[in-house]
């Protein structure tokens, strides 16, 4: 089996915008930036578990919601002054169409 989700086309997700991708292991935020580059990460901050996919995209990080921490999307760093960390979600893109690596047990399909 494969552990590689479809999300949907690059063009599916708005500039600046997010979609959400359900897991066994709690719901991932797929970004699309200003330049078009696709990020996965867990939709949920490292401070008190805001929904990051809510958040405001700037460059390659996003402004949590709920107080503002801002999440690099390409390691999942929070940026000074803040710290943490939160799962960066690999991603994979052909012709367009984005995946994303769910480990097996977090799919919900066995074999
Ligand atoms: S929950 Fe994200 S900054 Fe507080």
């Amino acid at each position: 089996m494969s552990n590689w989700i479809e999300v949907g086309q690059v063009n599916d997700i708005p500039k600046l915008g997010a979609r959400v991708v359900k897991s066994l292991r709690g719901d991932i935020a797929v970004f699309r930036t200003a330049d078009d580059e696709i990020f996965a990460i867990v939709d949920e901050c490292p401070h008190s578990g805001g929904p990051l996919s809510q958040g405001i995209v700037h460059g390659k990080a996003v402004a949590c919601p709920l107080h503002n921490w801002n999440i690099d999307l390409e390691t999942g760093d929070v940026l000074d002054p803040d710290h943490g960390c939160t799962r960066v979600i690999e991603v994979a893109i052909t012709d367009g169409l984005i995946r994303i690596f769910v480990e097996a047990e977090a799919t919900g399909t066995h074999g």
